[in-house]
């Protein structure tokens, strides 16, 4: 019998406070014109004063326990993906642990930029797997408006922030076929060759400062529309499933343009993609369980759908997963 991490619940949490395009335009020298057509974003939601990613992570993990039906308690493993957490150490995930009153089992962070989720979704479904954990919150939660520079428009209007959850719990599969429920695979990538095209120049040991985001966008457009497919075709050829039979694409949200490319390649109808870069920006590590959560709350995704995520981000990292929800 296989053992499959089944996802029972999703939730998400996002800033009070949307900022416009428009808005934007009257700090640095840019256009809702530009901005929408580049990239499909027409808002963001930025953090406030004193709002932290811990306390984002927080509320999208209650809000998935509460769609799930299931104490915190339950919970013995939190992986948490994230980019920038509250503090360089403990990990976020710990202080998610605390909040939620869970003193058993085990919490840490990933870091894996924007395909963080993908990642963190990877590494919990093996711990579920191995028999290690029997049920796991995975959250994606990011604040990159506190490593951006407001300054450089070529990076300050493509990012948001917010946070997305899923509860994983470890069943018996059927028979180990794409007829299962849950995660049926997950595929990982990274090429440290391109450190620097997509990176933060402060840290810890370099430079003791935080730092601010600094991106080749155009070097990044070109990998992510190439990795981004074949990772989704390798999904797919894995489990012996045709474009045809999935019922969703959730992406990582980070341009429109690249959606489409994305969409078009696996020869996917853009109706069939999950999209909500244009009021969320790229939310890093949050951007897929939030646009999940989304579709999931309106009643778009049900249950048995056939879903192909897939990321890609700084490092390079990218990879995909295939879930039936
Ligand atoms: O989640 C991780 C992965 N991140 C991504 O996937 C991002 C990938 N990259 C992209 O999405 C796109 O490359 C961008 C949206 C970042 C940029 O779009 P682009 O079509 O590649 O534009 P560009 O960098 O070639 O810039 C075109 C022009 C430049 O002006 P000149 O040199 O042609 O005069 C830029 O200076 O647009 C200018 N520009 C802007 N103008 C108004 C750059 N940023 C802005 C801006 N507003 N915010």
């Amino acid at each position: 019998m296989v053992v499959r991490s089944l996802m029972i619940g999703c939730g998400s949490c996002l800033p009070r406070q949307s900022v416009s395009n428009h808005e934007l335009a009257q700090r640095v020298d840019t256009s809702d014109d530009w901005i929408v057509q580049r990239t499909g974003i027409r808002s963001r939601h930025i953090v406030g004063e004193g709002e932290t990613t811990s306390e984002l992570a927080l509320g999208a993990a209650q809000q998935a326990l509460a769609h799930a039906g299931i104490p915190a308690s339950r919970v013995d493993l939190i992986v948490l993906a994230t980019t920038t957490p509250d503090h360089t150490f403990p990990a976020t995930a710990v202080k998610v642990q605390a909040r939620l009153g869970i003193t058993t089992g085990f919490a840490f962070d990933v870091q894996a930029v924007c395909s963080g989720f993908i990642y963190a979704l990877a590494v919990a479904d093996n711990f579920l797997r191995l028999g290690q954990a029997r049920t796991a919150l995975v959250i994606g939660a990011d604040t990159f408006s506190r490593i951006l520079d407001w300054e450089d428009r070529t990076t300050c209007v493509l990012f948001g922030d917010g946070a997305g959850a899923v509860v994983l719990e470890a069943a018996d599969g059927q028979a180990g076929t794409v007829a299962d429920r849950g995660v049926l695979s997950t595929h990982l990538h990274s090429d440290g060759r391109h450190y620097d095209a997509l990176w933060v120049d402060g840290g810890p040991s370099a430079t003791q400062t935080t730092g601010h985001v600094r991106m080749n966008g155009q070097e990044v457009f070109r990998h992510a529309v190439s990795r981004l497919s074949e990772t989704a075709a390798e999904a797919l050829a894995v489990n012996g499933v045709d474009p045809s039979q999935l019922d969703w694409l959730v992406p990582h949200q980070a341009n429109l343009r690249i959606i489409e490319a994305t969409a078009r390649k696996l020869h996917l109808p853009l109706e069939r993609a999950v999209i909500s870069v244009d009021h969320h920006g790229n939310t890093s590590a949050a951007s897929i369980p939030l646009a999940l959560t989304e579709a999931v709350t309106d009643g778009r995704i049900k249950r048995g759908d056939l879903i192909l995520m897939e990321a890609m981000g700084g490092g390079f990292t990218w990879g995909s997963a295939l879930v039936r929800w």
